[in-house]
C-alpha cells in the first residue's frame, strides 16, 4: 500500500493519543496501568522533545499512523511505530522499517527497536532481520548490526 510520511506537529497530539489508545493501551495497561491524562502528558513531552524525528503516516490524504526514527552517535532507534487498525496488515510498517534498515545499512550503524514481550509485532521485526539482544521483565530489545 502506498503511503507518505509528513512532518509531525503539536496539533497531532489528539491523533497520536487516539492511535496509542487503539494500538498500545492493551499493553501499557498491563505494564504501567493506563491513565489517559498521564499518557497525554507523556505524549506531549515526547512531541516537545522529539518532534523532528516523529512522522505521521499518510495514505490517500488520510493520517493513518505515527513513526519515530532517531539517529544517535553510533546507532539508529525506531522509537514508535503505530498503524491505525483499519490500515494494519497491509505492509505499511514493513515498508517503513525496511527504509529505516536501508538507512542504517548505508551508514553502517546499528539499528534498535524494543517492544512489549507479548506484542506480536516482534514477529514482524524478526522477519525483517532484527535479532534479540536483551530481554527484561517487560520488554524485548532487538537489533540489526552491520559490522
Ligand atoms: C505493529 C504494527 C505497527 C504493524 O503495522 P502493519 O502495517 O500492520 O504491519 P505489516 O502489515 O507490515 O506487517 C504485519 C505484521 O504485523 C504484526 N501485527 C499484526 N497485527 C498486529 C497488532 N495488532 N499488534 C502488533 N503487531 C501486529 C504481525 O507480526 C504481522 O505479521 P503476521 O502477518 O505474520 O502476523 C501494527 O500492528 C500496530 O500499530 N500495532 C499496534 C501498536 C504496536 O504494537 N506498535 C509496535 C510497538 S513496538
Amino acid at each position: 500500500m502506498d503511503y507518505k510520511l509528513r512532518e509531525c506537529s503539536l496539533n497531532d497530539l489528539e491523533f497520536i493519543l487516539n492511535l496509542k489508545t487503539l494500538g498500545m493501551k492493551w499493553y501499557i495497561e498491563k505494564i504501567y496501568g493506563w491513565d489517559y491524562e498521564i499518557q497525554k502528558q507523556l505524549t506531549l513531552n515526547e512531541l516537545n522533545k522529539n518532534l523532528k524525528d516523529m512522522k505521521i503516516i499518510v495514505v490517500d490524504g488520510q493520517d493513518v499512523g505515527i513513526t519515530t526514527f532517531s539517529e544517535n552517535n553510533d546507532y539508529y532507534e525506531v522509537g514508535l511505530i503505530v498503524v491505525h487498525p483499519d490500515y494494519q496488515n497491509k505492509g505499511i510498517a514493513s515498508s517503513i522499517l525496511r527504509e529505516y534498515i536501508k538507512i542504517a545499512t548505508n551508514n553502517k550503524k546499528r539499528i534498535i527497536i524494543k517492544t512489549y514481550k507479548e506484542n506480536p509485532a516482534q514477529k514482524l521485526y524478526a522477519r525483517l532481520g532484527f535479532n534479540v539482544y536483551k530481554i527484561d521483565e517487560t520488554h524485548i530489545y532487538l537489533e540489526i548490526i552491520f559490522n
